[in-house]
């Protein structure tokens, strides 16, 4: 038992690191965002220092739940790229509360932070408004080193809001996080970091290279974007996984070149090959996949004139309100101009590592946005199968339709409560850029750790069946 004198020596203790620690989160508070509308919920932005010597520190957007924050989990994102940035893509442009419009912020309807305080990480140093002084750190970074320092940045970050310590936590992210989502689960597993990790869900993740970037031929053939005869070619001479490999190291032979050029040229540089079927300019929101899918292209992907984003997140105001400061840089941009990544580290599978976070008692959902051809479904689908094959994990929801509203949202597979996959119908590879109702159902469910909704069993939605004699 403690003495009574222990107690309140514990009690100032405890008082201290209060007024300290309160203080602490205090400072990164955001007063209002610079044209946004007003809100109930409380938004805090500032740095997070992950090496005082080399003064590396990394910038956080951080957006509590709209409603009744202290009851819902919390949840990190982090985009791709690798590079890229979770404030200017994940938050401004998939999921956060408000979107840029010219010179305000529209209320985002289908927002994360309906179901979850939201956490927005730029990682690692480089990206976005997160830096290090010490720009060597720049010349090769790697998946190993930015595991690290999103750790380092966890711990550091529960010490400036520790209401949030001992609150179930999840890890979400796309694309290249297929990479970061599942690496930092499993260091957390293994640090022994005392945080309520319950679950992790990846989006459209590259999970193994050559499954993933194969894929692409006949996703592309089977939506008409390319010919017979140049899918004959990648199945018989020159595949993706090669081409990417060679790109990387700039070493295209003349065969495979010969053969990417003709799917250029099928293709059109007139599609979006992040949505296959959707008619838009490219945002910066897709430039994360470009990064991934940069062995294109005749020309240089034609941007969206306004990047509402970019010109957001650059103006000193909207920088003020943030807490956020550019070091060694001129300007904010979505992808990291200064980074040097180690491509090699692209052929590192990391769904070995889902199958360890599913032993050790996680929640894993991978999902797909169906009309990215970047990592498509097919791809996907295949790697999380056959890895539920692989753990003897028994089906436990047939792949069946799951619904929002009175629509097919997608397919799903559920293999034990454990592991899951989903395909959002109509959804691009940031799958919340373009079905946001969609991805916010899926969301929910995932971290509430319920079912996906079901068709209702007398038919809600009315069903036009063709009479097998019309075909208008
Ligand atoms: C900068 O970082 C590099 C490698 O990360 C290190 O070798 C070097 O000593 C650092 N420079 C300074 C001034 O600390
Ligand atoms: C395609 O890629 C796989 C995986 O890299 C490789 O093993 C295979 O030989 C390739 N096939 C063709 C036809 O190039
Ligand atoms: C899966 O199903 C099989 C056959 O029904 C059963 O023998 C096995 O124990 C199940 N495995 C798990 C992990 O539940």
């Amino acid at each position: 038992m403690l003495s009574p004198r222990w107690t309140i020596m514990a009690t100032i203790c405890a008082i201290q690191m209060f007024l300290q620690v309160e203080s602490l989160y205090e400072a990164d508070k955001i007063a209002s965002l610079p044209g946004q509308p007003q809100v109930s919920f409380q938004q805090f932005a500032g740095y997070v220092t992950i090496d005082e010597k080399q003064q590396r520190a990394l910038f956080y957007y951080f957006v509590e739940a709209e409603t009744d924050p202290a009851s819902k989990p919390l949840v990190l994102w982090l985009n791709g790229g690798p590079g890229c940035s979770s404030v200017g893509a994940g938050a401004f442009c998939e999921h956060g509360p408000f979107k840029p419009s010219r010179n305000v912020l529209l209320k985002n309807e289908y927002s994360w932070n309906k179901g979850a305080n939201m956490l927005y990480l730029e990682s690692p140093a480089g990206v976005g408004f997160s830096y290090s002084a010490n720009k060597s750190f720049y010349a090769s970074v790697n998946d190993d080193m930015t595991a690290r320092d999103n750790l380092v940045f966890l711990e550091r970050w529960f010490i400036k809001f520790p209401e949030y310590k001992n609150r179930d936590f999840f890890i979400t992210g796309e694309s290249y996080a297929g990479h970061y989502v599942p690496q930092l689960a499993h260091l957390i597993i293994q640090s022994n970091a005392q945080l309520n990790l319950k679950g992790i869900a990846i989006g459209n993740p590259l999970l193994e290279f050559n499954t993933d970037f194969n894929a692409k031929a006949e996703y592309l053939w089977s939506h008409g974007l390319i010919s017979d005869s140049t899918y004959d070619l990648f199945t018989s001479v020159c595949n993706y996984s090669q081409i990417r490999r060679q790109f990387q190291t700039g070493t295209l032979t003349p065969v495979c070149s010969r053969v990417i050029h003709q799917e250029s040229a099928e293709v059109s540089k007139f599609i979006d090959s992040y949505d296959v079927t959707l008619d838009v300019c490219l945002a910066s929101v897709l430039l994360q996949s470009q990064v991934l899918n940069q062995m294109k292209y005749t020309e240089n992907i034609d941007v969206c004139v306004e990047d509402e984003t970019t010109r957001y997140l650059n103006r000193e105001d909207v920088q003020k309100a943030l807490h956020a400061q550019l070091v060694g840089v001129t300007g904010w941009s979505i992808c990291s101009d200064v980074l040097h990544y180690d491509y090699q580290n692209l052929e590192e599978p990391t769904i070995n590592i889902l199958g360890l976070l599913v032993k050790s008692g996680l929640r894993v959902l991978v999902y797909s946005g169906d009309q990215d051809s970047v990592i498509p479904l097919t791809g996907t689908r295949a790697l999380v199968n056959g890895l539920a094959k692989e753990m003897g994990l028994n089906t436990t929801v047939p792949y069946s339709v799951w619904f929002e509203g009175t629509q097919v949202a997608g397919w799903t597979q559920v293999y034990t409560d454990r592991l899951s996959y989903a395909t959002i119908r109509g959804a691009s590879h940031e799958a919340p850029f373009s079905q946001p109702e969609r991805s916010l159902v899926l969301f929910n469910a995932f971290v509430g750790g319920k079912p996906l909704p079901r068709p209702q069993p007398n038919g809600e939605t009315k069903i036009r069946k063709s009479n097998g004699h019309n075909l208008k």
